[in-house]
């Protein structure tokens, strides 16, 4: 009822009777009274005047069940949300919920993680307050070797969700950085448990910098949040809602092909790298190319200086751009 209660206070830009949500909820004007004493907490300003009813004055940047569901708009992705406010890492807890049945599409939130994991073994800061944290379970009925390509799904359904909400043009450093201004602003981690051929459930982790001042030392040359490169501050469940109803899209549209022929212009668009000179890190060998775009399999199409048209793929090797981060 609190997120219901909130979706009609955003949606009316008049007041909302309190007899008309009692009638609506079948509930006591003490149930609803509480109800808005609740979100007033939680840092929503609400107007209550009597004979009048009740009006959102503001709502701030609010991370909650409630908000996220109230402003999500999509038919499966997050049908069902687990908020936190502080967890381990929510792939950790989405991985473990993906073990117990949890069901596709579920999403799971934390406004502050305390193991947050990124690619590589390597550690994801995550401290509350500013930065989105969040990980959608699916259960494809798609073969193993098919699940990477989700990440890039997922990373152009980041950069289209950011451009909805804040106007920005961020791109995607192949395989799956966000960056704004050749800096990181969104890291992707995919995992999943698998049979041979089979795949039980993924689970796609996204750590977005949004309201971030500043990143400590070892990061700043390489990370940057919405905040630092737009001076705004930016509603991070309105991110999400808006994150989510692209990635709900641009799955579908995966799965129509069972490849990202349905996405490939647009991730080809947004790509950071294309028509730059890369450095491309394979084991054992070091090679510098031009970075041409993705193919409908996601492989990062590169020319050699010889003029050797190679497929990189992502699993494998890194790409550097030669000049720094992108
Ligand atoms: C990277 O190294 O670029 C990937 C970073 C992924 C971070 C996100 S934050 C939400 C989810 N939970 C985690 O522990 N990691 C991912």
């Amino acid at each position: 009822m609190k997120s219901e209660i909130l979706r009609l206070l955003k949606e009316s830009d008049t007041y909302i009777s309190g007899q008309q949500l009692c009638d609506h909820f079948h509930v006591s004007r003490t149930a609803v009274w509480k109800v808005i004493e609740q979100l007033k907490k939680e840092g929503y300003e609400i107007e209550a005047v009597r004979n009048k009813g009740y009006r959102l004055t503001c709502s701030p940047d609010v991370m909650s069940k409630a908000e996220i569901e109230s402003l999500l708009a999509t038919q499966w992705v997050g049908k069902k949300v687990v908020y936190s406010a502080e967890i381990d890492s929510t792939n950790t807890q989405a991985k473990a919920a993906g073990e117990q049945g949890e069901a596709h599409g579920t999403l799971f939130v934390a406004d502050k993680q305390n193991a947050g994991k990124g690619r590589r073994g390597r550690v994801w800061e995550s401290p509350a307050g500013s930065s989105i944290y969040m990980t959608v379970l699916l259960r494809p009925d798609l073969p193993p070797v098919k699940a990477p390509m989700l990440t890039l799904v997922m990373a152009v359904s980041v950069a289209e969700g950011i451009r909805q909400v804040t106007g920005l043009d961020t791109q995607i450093k192949w395989p799956n950085d966000i960056v704004l201004n050749k800096k990181k602003i969104c890291g992707i981690l995919t995992e999943m448990s698998t049979e041979i051929d089979y795949i039980n459930y993924v689970v796609i982790g996204d750590g977005i910098n949004v309201n971030q001042d500043t990143f400590p030392e070892e990061l700043s040359e390489t990370a940057t949040s919405l905040k630092i490169e737009s001076g705004q501050i930016y509603r991070r469940s309105e991110l999400i809602a808006s994150i989510m109803k692209q990635f709900e899209k641009n799955y579908e549209i995966f799965l129509e092909t069972e490849d990202l022929s349905g996405i490939q212009d647009i991730y080809n668009e947004m790509l950071v790298n294309r028509g730059r000179e890369v450095r491309v890190l394979e084991p054992g060998n070091e090679y510098k190319a031009f970075a041409e775009g993705i193919n409908k399999t996601g492989e990062l199409i590169v020319r050699t200086e010889a003029g050797e048209e190679k497929h990189i793929f992502a699993g494998e090797v890194s790409v550097r751009g030669i000049y720094g981060y992108v």
